[in-house]
């Protein structure tokens, strides 16, 4: 296995703020990087901001600010919001910034020298937040289904990308490399839509002046899909490993060939055909390698209802991290739908997590374990040298579980393995009443409490990348010398079910 590991999330519109769908997708990222961490791989864990096109020029002007000024403050926000909830990436990229702009325009200039890029004349139904064209067939009542709000009819000479010359290609991708499109259960719908004909698709826009201005062509700017999807490389060196004049001081340093290809492109379902059929298009065409794998998860809605501002139901990650914790935000999203698939939340389903999971299962667990570490064996802890017995087994034997769950995304599944030992531990401690031990078996009773202190070090070790201030916090109660009789803060305050304050 390489030593690196480089996985990305989709660069955010700077359109608003962000809600918890967008946080889903960073924090999956920062669970899967730190869990990779952990494992000893150079982790590079890319983020960041998606700022050209007509929908945030329109939505700058709406509040009176430029585009610039707008995505300035906006990329500053959603940066401090990874911050609070403990996201790790690597790098923030912002598709703005010189380092992106300059080789995006390179590869224009390359694709057009190439014939991958050719001048044409396009007609159709556009809708300005997809920022996208739409194929007649998907409009409902003339209104784009994802945004409904009305298509646009839309005439303009632009440049297309070949995308019809790698149909084949693609599909033959596909097949000989089947972990690329994950989930499995994803794969036919993909696989399918390039089987039924690629075509060219138009990558300049003439009426969008907030853009990258195409080379030889300043009136027109570069298609956003274009321009964004290509972040993955940039941001990793790209502008060097194509000879730009200052292709050094634009990477940063980074070699491309060291990071480059991605492990994961990690995205929602809404946008896996960009990652899965123009993107590697894209990349072949330049003759770059393909990522390892696009993994696309489900949606959130929330009370079974799509989010969006009309509706009100936006769901803010930070009411819920002030009001039960960034941990337990972290836990209730993983641990409530199988990661891939749609999923819907709900303020009881959380306080039920946490109340009853958090709260009650774990947290009980460690401070009933150290309040009869302290009261029974004098604050004792297992050594490094701990060897444990028969339960200390039984839970060590879900490690290998976890590990495999972990490598294959699924991480609904880890957090069932890992919640299948608690449970265990929570079994052995009402099967072997250790207050009664203390009367009637005092020799058996120190194993027993080693046991359980150990194996609530395994459990802190397995929810580091899901929790990892929980973690730090069991960890350290479970590791230093113990002072008897000290009282220690509850993991997980009970919580009265309740909507968090706004
Ligand atoms: N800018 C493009 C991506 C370009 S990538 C080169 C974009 N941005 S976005 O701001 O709309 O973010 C979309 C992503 O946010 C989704 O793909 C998904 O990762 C996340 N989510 C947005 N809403 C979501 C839900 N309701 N549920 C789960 N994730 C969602 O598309």
């Amino acid at each position: 296995m390489s030593k690196k590991f480089y996985i990305t999330t989709p660069l955010y519109y700077l359109s608003g703020t962000a809600h918890i769908g967008h946080a889903y997708t960073t924090l999956a990222a920062d669970v899967i990087a730190r869990y990779q961490k952990g494992k000893g791989r150079q982790v590079h864990f890319l983020t960041g901001s998606d700022e050209h096109g007509a929908n945030i020029e329109k939505v700058s002007a709406q509040v009176g600010k430029t585009p610039a000024q707008w995505t300035d403050e906006l990329a500053d926000s959603w940066q401090k919001l990874w911050a609070s909830l403990e996201v790790q990436h690597s790098d923030f990229i912002r598709t703005t910034e010189p380092r992106h702009e300059k080789p995006v325009q390179r590869v224009f200039e390359i694709l057009l020298e190439k014939g991958d890029i050719y001048k044409g004349s396009y007609e159709g139904w556009y809708c300005t937040p997809c920022e996208n064209y739409l194929d007649p067939a998907e409009l409902v009542n003339g209104k784009c289904p994802l945004h409904d709000c009305k298509a646009e009819q839309a005439r303009e000479e632009t440049y297309f990308f070949r995308l019809s010359k790698y149909q084949q290609a693609l599909l033959d991708h596909y097949e000989k490399n089947p972990e690329f499109l994950s989930p499995k259960s994803r794969s036919r719908e993909i696989i399918n839509f390039v089987k039924s004909g690629l075509q060219d698709t138009s990558i300049s826009r003439s009426k969008v002046s907030w853009g990258i201005p195409i080379p030889g062509d300043p009136k027109k700017t570069i298609y956003v899909w274009f321009d964004a999807l290509l972040n993955y490389a940039t941001a990793v060196g790209l502008a060097e490993k194509l000879g730009l004049p200052e292709g050094g001081a634009l990477s940063r340093g980074r070699k491309f060939d060291e990071f480059w290809p991605a492990d994961i492109h990690l995205v929602g379902k809404e946008i896996y055909r960009f990652h899965a059929v123009l993107w590697p298009a894209m990349l072949m065409a330049l003759g770059l390698p393909l990522p390892k794998k696009v993994f696309a998860h489900g949606w959130w809605t929330v009370n079974g209802e799509k989010m969006s501002k009309t509706r009100g139901n936006v769901v803010n990650p930070e009411d819920y991290a002030r009001e039960y914790g960034v941990d337990a935000l972290r836990y209730f999203v993983f641990r409530e739908v199988p990661f891939g698939n749609d999923g819907d939340f709900s303020d009881a389903a959380f306080a039920q997590r946490y109340n009853s999971e958090l709260a009650n299962s774990l947290g009980n667990l460690l401070s009933r374990t150290l309040n009869m570490v302290d009261k029974y064996i004098g604050g004792k802890l297992p050594g490094d040298d701990y060897k444990g017995g028969e339960l200390y087994a039984a839970l060590a034997a879900h490690g290998p579980a976890i590990d495999a769950h972990m490598e294959a995304l699924e991480l609904d599944k880890a957090l069932d393995r890992i919640w299948c030992a608690v449970a265990e531990m929570n079994q052995a401690i009402d099967r072997n009443k250790p207050w009664v031990m203390a009367k009637e078996n005092p020799a058996g009773l120190e194993p027993f409490l080693l046991e359980l202190s150990a194996g609530l070090r395994l459990v802190s070790g397995w929810l580091e990348p899901f929790m990892p201030e929980t973690a730090g916090k069991m960890r350290a109660q479970l590791t230093a010398p113990r002072k008897t009789g000290e009282k220690m803060a509850p993991l997980f305050p009970r919580k009265e079910a309740a909507k968090p304050a706004k």
